[in-house]
């Protein structure tokens, strides 16, 4: 069986910088026309010229004939001035702004301590249409890990949207019902990314019978039921839910370890993953829309022309791949893959 849909992009990936960009920038190429870069290097990115450097690394590292743009995205800080967004804007490879909470998770601690201290930064991005990214958990350290999604709806989204009714708003790789219910119920100026590993796996994949620190990603894997919900969301056709992979690359060592990273690194089969999903869901005829159609249109760009083949064949992806100086191990490693890439 052969899948063909308008060629897809993601809307949520860390690529990180220098050397590690020649393994995580041709994988993505290879499936996707356009990546929604995310910000948060050490130190994070959060000037237009800064960004543009780093498009420029990334574009370095596409391989021979293939074409893809990596769409930028700048750190928010509770000190990014309301004149670097008339910047960002300017450009037209600036995307969208990325908000962490200060501390949520890799390289956050220059995040928004408040988020009335970027207020007027955000009313400019209101007015110049650039969309706000949220990485949506709240980071106070009573709050469980489980449940720092569903305050975060509550305390700081409801609040915000209903302050900046005209923000265009993506909640990031969205990981329980609450989420979905969230989204399903507010403006169109919401919309919300799902990643391939939140739709695959529930908390028990994770932490029963043994601890699998390559599964372990923030926000952190939840309840079965939270993930039937992310799959009825993304396989229901409706254009607020499209596709983000939150491939988020960490070497070995520092997963495989006493303190280990978050992060889950999808991109070497981050489609053929999705498309699996779907099929298992039987909704392939609503793939193309949350891949390929539904991102694009919320950011105001134009749908891709071409397009990308996908087989129903099995495969395995290697145990690890050359990273940074050492190695890293992809999402679904050994593990049986259900659909490849071509014909
Ligand atoms: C991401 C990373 O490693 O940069 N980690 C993750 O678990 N998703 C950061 C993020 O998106 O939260
Ligand atoms: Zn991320």
């Amino acid at each position: 069986m052969q899948l063909t849909i308008t060629r897809p992009d993601d809307w949520h990936l860390h690529v990180r910088d220098d050397a590690a960009l020649e393994t995580t920038v041709p994988p993505t190429a290879t499936r996707f026309a356009r990546a929604i870069i995310m910000p948060n290097l050490k130190p994070p990115i959060i000037t237009t010229l800064h960004a543009q450097a780093y498009r420029k690394r990334i574009l370095a590292q596409v391989p021979k004939g293939l074409e893809f743009e990596p769409l930028m995205t700048l750190y928010l800080t509770d000190d990014t001035p309301p004149e670097e967004i008339e910047t960002a804007k300017a450009s037209g490879q600036i995307h969208g702004i990325k908000l962490y909470p200060a501390g949520a998770t890799t390289h956050s601690a220059a995040g928004v301590t408040n988020l009335r201290h970027v207020y007027a930064t955000l009313d400019r991005m209101e007015k110049l249409g650039l969309p706000l990214l949220i990485h949506g958990e709240v980071t106070t350290s009573q709050v469980d890990i489980f449940e720092r999604e569903t305050v975060f709806l509550e305390q700081e989204l409801a609040p915000l949207v209903e302050r900046f009714p005209a923000l265009r708003i993506v909640l990031e790789h969205i990981t329980t019902q609450a989420a979905v219910d969230f989204i399903l119920k507010a403006p169109a100026t919401l919309a919300a990314t799902i990643t391939a590993h939140h739709l695959l796996l529930n908390r028990n994949d994770m932490l029963a019978g043994g601890i699998r620190p390559h599964y372990y990603c923030l926000p952190i894997l939840k309840r079965e039921r939270d993930r039937q919900a992310l799959v009825a969301a993304a396989t229901s056709g409706n254009p607020k839910f499209f596709l983000g992979t939150d491939s988020a690359p960490h070497r070995r060592d520092t997963k495989e370890t006493a303190c280990g990273c978050a992060g889950v690194f999808s991109a070497p089969a981050a489609i053929e993953l999705y498309a699996e999903i779907f099929d298992r869901a039987n909704a392939l005829d609503k793939l193309e829309g949350f891949a390929s159609f539904y991102g694009a249109d919320f950011y105001r760009l134009p749908r891709n022309s071409t397009t990308l083949t996908l087989s129903k064949q099995t495969w395995t992806l290697p145990d690890s791949y050359p990273f940074d100086g050492g190695e890293i191990v992809p999402f679904y490693a050994g593990q049986p893959i259900a659909w490849r890439l071509g014909k």
